[in-house]
């Protein structure tokens, strides 16, 4: 029977997605600069089996078969980052022209194998010398940032349609700036609560500068949680109300509602007395969007807690009286992370109820690490990852049925790849690497992806097809 999804519009879009530190490799060819992640990769204990991103998939040199990939699977689009210390190596000034060849061919391989390319700016590989400026805690970050947009842009605005500022600046500023599980490494209160703000302030500015060089469609990608409370306790139900502003209403809020989060005080006391903001900043951070990106992997169940550092000097800003509570009802991925599909659902009909002005949605990242074997029979038989991806598919179908627009959807990731603190250990790809060799084999999820997306064109093509033959058209694919 159809593997295909009847919910999903004729017109959604099925991709993957990547990002630059990720993949790529080749990290210090033809002018790159060093970003934080180069750095936080070098510093003992940092990342599992002290890996870094210096190599990774290699993508740098081998597009051409990873763009052969996605044509075979039939992608319609292919969200990849650009790594801002391409185009510029020290994060100001001129591009580099070498960087912005690299997404040039990478552009024109895509649109020659009939795949739209979406573009991230931002995804987390911040330029070293404007972290040692002060990074996303000072303002001046958010206008570099501008200036680079702007630069590319200019170079890649007219064959990319698809523009997205940043990727998840809740990591960028609390996995950042506060936990210091990411780079930079930082473990601040104030800092961080700078640096989401700098950052939102840098994609207003970013999507201006988008705008003014006639992108067609520019949005921001968040990964709002969908927060559970472990208990119906008051205790517990207040944590899930401060954990909502750190994780969700920082960004949605300022984004799509016109407002700063309304429980700052509560959640972070005098900490967020939010003297970084100017005026009028609102009305930048707000400037429409056409879309934002959902990237969704998992629930979180928050319970109340002591904090962690009683010294309100020195305490960060992910240390808010939340604790996040293991749950023994369902299955987990090699991340630890619980696989509740039906939880999509309940997040995007949420969301869409909660913010009226929301633009489309589109589902920039959803995907899971699996346990991956290459068996004798020289496959990889991702049975979980399968369902996982099914299910989750299933979730998005439910959401349209309920009423919420949702254009497309990214698996990630089109490749296994290194996964930040957790190194190579952690496979998310419909595609094996064989890290010592480069060699790319399509896992089952990727054949399954591939009909999924075939029986989805067939199932349109034929609902079409009695209109084209009354109107003498040609039906649509
Ligand atoms: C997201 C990141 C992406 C990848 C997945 C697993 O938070 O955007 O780069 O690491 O998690």
């Amino acid at each position: 029977m159809s593997n295909a999804f009847p919910a999903l519009p004729a017109d959604f879009v099925f991709g993957a997605a990547t990002a630059a530190y990720q993949i790529e490799g080749a990290h210090d060819e033809d002018g790159r600069g060093p970003s934080i992640w180069d750095t936080y990769c070098r510093e003992p204990g940092r990342i599992e089996g002290a890996a870094s991103g210096d190599v990774a998939c290699d993508h740098y040199h081998r597009y051409r078969e990873d763009v052969a990939l996605l044509r075979e699977l039939g992608a319609g689009s292919y969200r990849f980052s650009v790594a801002w210390p391409r185009v510029q190596p020290t994060g100001t000034g001129p591009a580099n022209r070498r960087g912005l060849d690299f997404y040039d061919r990478l552009t024109d391989e895509l649109l020659a194998a009939g795949i739209s390319p979406a573009a991230t700016l931002y995804h987390w590989d911040l330029p070293q010398p404007l972290e040692d400026r002060g990074g996303w805690r000072v303002r001046e970050t958010a206008q570099r940032f501008a200036e680079y947009a702007a630069l590319v842009a200019a170079r890649l605005g007219d064959r990319i349609p698809r523009w997205i500022t940043l990727n998840e600046p809740f990591c960028s500023a609390f996995l950042g700036y506060a936990t210091g599980r990411h780079a930079p490494g930082a473990r601040e209160g104030r800092g961080a609560l700078a640096a989401a703000h700098h950052l939102l302030v840098g994609h207003g500015l970013a999507v201006r500068a988008l705008r003014a060089a006639g992108v067609a469609e520019a949005g921001i990608t968040l990964n709002p949680d969908r927060l559970l409370p472990a208990t119906d306790s008051a205790a517990d139900h207040a944590a899930l109300r401060r954990a909502e502003t750190l994780h969700n209403e920082t960004w949605l809020d300022p984004l799509f509602a016109g407002r700063y989060p309304r429980g700052a005080a509560e959640t972070w006391g005098p900490q967020a007395d939010g003297s970084w903001r100017l005026d009028g900043d609102l009305a930048l951070i707000g400037t429409p969007s056409d879309f934002v990106g959902i990237n969704y992997y998992r629930p979180i169940t928050v319970a109340d807690a002591p904090y962690r550092d009683p010294d309100p000097a020195t305490r960060t800003a992910t240390d808010i009286r939340v604790a996040e509570c293991p749950r023994d009802d369902v299955r987990h991925t090699t991340m630890g992370w619980p696989v509740d599909p039906h939880t999509l659902t309940d997040l995007l009909t949420d969301l869409t109820a909660r913010y009226p002005a929301l633009p489309p949605l589109l589902i920039t990242e959803n995907g899971s690490a699996e346990a991956d074997t290459v068996t004798p029979d020289g496959r990889v038989h991702d049975t979980d990852r399968v369902d996982y991806l099914r299910g989750h598919l299933a979730a998005v179908a439910d959401a349209i049925r309920a009423g919420v627009d949702v254009r497309g959807y990214y698996v990630w990731s089109l490749l296994d790849n290194f996964e930040w603190a957790r190194g190579y250990g952690q496979r998310f790809g419909l595609v094996h690497i064989d890290y010592p060799t480069q060699r790319r084999l399509p896992k089952d999820s990727y054949h399954w992806y591939r009909d999924l997306i075939a029986a989805h064109h067939r199932h349109h093509t034929r609902q079409q097809a009695p209109t084209a033959q009354h109107t003498g058209e040609q039906a649509a694919r």
